[in-house]
């Protein structure tokens, strides 16, 4: 499967209005507060850290430079061109390379792992927003790149974190700001059940090596001034044996 043009437009459009400056977009908060901590957890059950890298999903590339700091090879992937505009122009020094690809689509991950061999995968906060006919394809593409030897961290809100954000939303403030372009270009957070998560990855031939819950700093504040932190899940995945 592929993408739908309504998806695509939707991220299209969100991307194209998102401003390049650090922390205006809602989940893009500091590295050290993001994939600095998952990577702790990561690294020690990676089994060969000289892989190339993929941040699948990556957005305006945040977290890509961060892991690109520390990594000798690391592609970032996006299915919004807009995104991987932001990635670029926040990237002068070109510590990653950037991809427009669509992470459901089959011959399109078969052809980066054509080029790239087995990879490390990192993840945030792609799952729990796709389609819902995407999410087994998305968890296939995740071992198509992985192969043999790549270990993936998949990071994603727990249900929790829908009922908090929904909790907020209802409140006499209204959604959280920064949430707000996201909701205007109908893009739906929090819509996997957390039981189902462990579930897609095992049916794409994944198996769970650990995993554990985190709070996922944004970037925006409640009323009463504290940063909104989402419960969620960490995940790092290997091949199953
Ligand atoms: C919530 S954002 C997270 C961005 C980034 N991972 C981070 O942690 O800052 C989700 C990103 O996934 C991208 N995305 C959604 N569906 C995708 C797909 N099918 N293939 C590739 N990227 C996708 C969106 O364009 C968006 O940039």
């Amino acid at each position: 499967m592929s993408a739908t043009r309504r998806y695509k437009d939707a991220w299209e459009g969100f991307w194209s209005e998102a401003s390049s400056e650090p922390g205006a977009v809602f989940w893009d908060a500091e590295p050290a507060l993001t994939a600095g901590l998952h990577l702790a957890l990561f690294e020690p059950h990676m089994a060969a850290a000289d892989l190339p890298l993929v941040d699948l999903g990556c957005g305006n590339g945040t977290q890509t430079r961060f892991l690109a700091d520390r990594f000798r090879h690391v592609v970032g992937a996006d299915l919004s061109a807009g995104a991987i505009e932001h990635a670029r122009y926040s990237d002068p020094a070109g510590q990653a390379e950037y991809r427009q690809l669509d992470a459901t689509d089959k011959a399109e991950i078969e052809q980066l792992h054509a080029e790239l061999g087995d990879t490390n995968v990192y993840m945030r906060g792609v799952l729990h927003q796709c389609e819902p006919e995407g999410r087994h394809p998305l968890a296939q593409s995740v071992a198509t790149l992985l192969g043999e030897r790549g270990r993936a961290c998949v990071v994603e809100p727990s249900q929790a974190a829908g009922t908090l954000l929904m909790g907020l939303a209802r409140g006499d403030a209204g959604p959280p700001p920064k949430m707000e372009p996201v909701l205007r270009h109908g893009i739906a957070p929090v819509e996997v059940p957390d039981a189902e998560v462990s579930e897609i990855f095992r049916a794409a031939g994944l198996e769970i090596l650990v995993s554990g819950e985190l709070p996922l700093t944004t970037t925006d504040y409640t009323p009463d001034g504290s940063r909104i932190e989402l419960p969620s899940r960490w995940l790092v995945l290997g091949r199953a044996g």
